[in-house]
């Protein structure tokens, strides 16, 4: 780190970017159980967010698994790297000013609580997506609830691997009583004023 130099004061800041985009910067961070819901709602908030003129960037486990984290499994010592290197991704995409929706599991109070260090604390909100893991089983909409009972996949989160619903969220979502609409009406109430 010695011969680093960082030049950060010397460019242009997020409150620049903030004001040519009229918006401000957050961080969007979506918790939950896999099938809960995340990406659906984080995908139709960026499609409300988009055609009332913001500009927004979602960052999904899922996508980004394939390429930055393609060489990421699913141990804690994994996830806990997936998710640093996702919140200083996300970090720059909200110091550009972009509302930027983070969804994954992100498992732990201990890994969601390096993920708003480093984002920091006045941008980063946390929404619980909430769902019992019963129903999430019954959606099993990619087939891996089937395939962890079998034992065919590992360390799945919420059958072998620990899921800690969060102590503090700013926002509690739950998609198991709501329809999406109502959930992302929610999303709008809370973010709108926020932005
Ligand atoms: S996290 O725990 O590191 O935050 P992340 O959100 O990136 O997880 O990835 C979760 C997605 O990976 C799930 O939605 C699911 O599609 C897939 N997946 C594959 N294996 C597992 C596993 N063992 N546990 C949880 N999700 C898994």
């Amino acid at each position: 780190m010695e011969n680093i130099h960082p030049i950060f004061d010397q460019i242009l800041g997020k409150k620049d970017k903030e004001k040519l985009l009229d918006q401000k910067g957050i961080v969007i961070w979506m918790v939950g159980l896999s099938g809960s819901g995340k990406s659906t709602l984080a995908k139709s908030f960026e499609k409300y967010l988009h055609e009332n003129g913001k500009l927004t960037q979602i960052l999904d486990g899922d996508n980004l698994r394939t390429g930055l984290n393609a060489d990421l499994g699913f141990t804690e010592e994994d996830r806990e790297e997936n998710i640093r290197r996702v919140a200083e991704v996300a970090r720059l995409f909200a110091n550009c000013g972009v509302i930027t929706i983070c969804s994954f599991i992100s498992p732990t109070e201990s890994i969601r609580a390096m993920s708003r260090r480093i984002i920091g604390d006045d941008i980063y909100h946390e929404v619980f997506v909430e769902c019992p893991i019963g129903v999430c089983e019954t959606r099993d909409v990619k087939g891996l609830y089937a395939k962890a009972r079998k034992g065919e996949i590992k360390n799945f989160t919420g059958i072998d691997a620990p899921f800690e619903n969060p102590a503090a969220p700013s926002l509690t979502i739950n998609t198991e009583l709501k329809n999406l609409e109502d959930c992302l009406q929610e999303m709008i109430d809370f973010f709108i004023p926020r932005i």
